[in-house]
């Protein structure tokens, strides 16, 4: 049975203030849960965000959004994944749909972060996903099993199920208020979960997939209610602590009734 992950993906969005609102009023609507939570939250804020999880003693790993795809050394603006653990991360989304659109990350790039983010004891969220005219011209599966793929081949398929998880995040659905239905979703999961499978069966079993694309609380029921989505990376919902614990608690009630 895979423990259900729901993480937050703040993007470029937040200051000093809303964080700590954020982190107030979450703390007032929760305490514990069995499902994994984390918040993934731009660079300048983690040490904040660190310090006021840990005070209000929150069921939240913290994340990184990105992370650079060297270890150390003279490149100037990066942010390594070494930095990273030192200041608390669990986690790092890594390959995310706009990173691979607006600043021209490669399969090979995000390979190459993988690699160092588990080398740094980081667990990398390893995202995949077609554009629109990918979708339109019927190479969904192509798309995310080559963005896999690269993953795949750099890691091991035993070391991403151990120490990661990947996000199927159709771009056509990413901040459009467009969900992939359940059916739509669950295929690629399946797909991706059969790519992780084929390499190492244990694994297939054992990866979380995770989805993302305009999740909020009044459809993640019925997509984490799919066999093979293990719960949601979450933008937009999760600027909205609200929102955002819905999801959590969405998650949560599944959990309950399996077990
Ligand atoms: P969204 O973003 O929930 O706002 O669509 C998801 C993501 O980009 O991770």
């Amino acid at each position: 049975m895979r423990n259900r992950l729901v993480v937050a993906n703040w993007k470029m969005n937040g200051s000093l203030a809303s964080n700590e609102a954020w982190i107030k009023e979450y703390a007032t609507l929760t305490k514990s849960q069995d499902v994994e939570v984390a918040v993934c939250a731009p660079f300048v804020y983690l040490p904040q965000m660190r310090t006021q999880i840990n005070e209000a003693t929150l069921p939240i790993a913290l994340g990184a959004e990105n992370c650079s795809a060297y270890a150390v050394g003279a490149y100037t603006g990066e942010v390594s994944c070494s930095m990273l653990s030192d200041i608390g991360c669990q986690w790092v989304i890594v390959g995310h749909s706009e990173r691979r659109q607006l600043f021209g990350e490669t399969d090979q790039d995000v390979a190459k972060k993988v690699k160092l983010a588990m080398e740094a004891g980081l667990k990398p969220i390893v995202c995949v996903g077609e554009t629109l005219e990918e979708q339109e011209a019927g190479n969904t599966v192509e798309v995310v099993c080559r963005q896999l793929n690269a993953v795949l081949d750099a890691v091991g398929a035993s070391a991403l199920a151990e120490n990661g998880a990947i996000a199927y995040e159709p771009v056509w659905a990413i901040g459009t208020g467009k969900t992939a239905t359940p059916q739509q979703a669950e295929l690629v999961h399946a797909v991706l979960r059969d790519s992780v499978e084929s390499r190492d069966s244990v694994a297939g079993k054992k990866i979380r997939i995770l989805y993302g694309g305009s999740v909020k609380p009044s459809n993640a029921s019925d997509l984490f209610a799919c066999n093979d989505i293990d719960g949601g990376l979450i933008g937009g919902a999760a600027l909205n602590p609200r929102e955002f614990h819905a999801i959590v608690c969405v998650a949560q009630s599944l959990t309950e009734t399996v077990i």
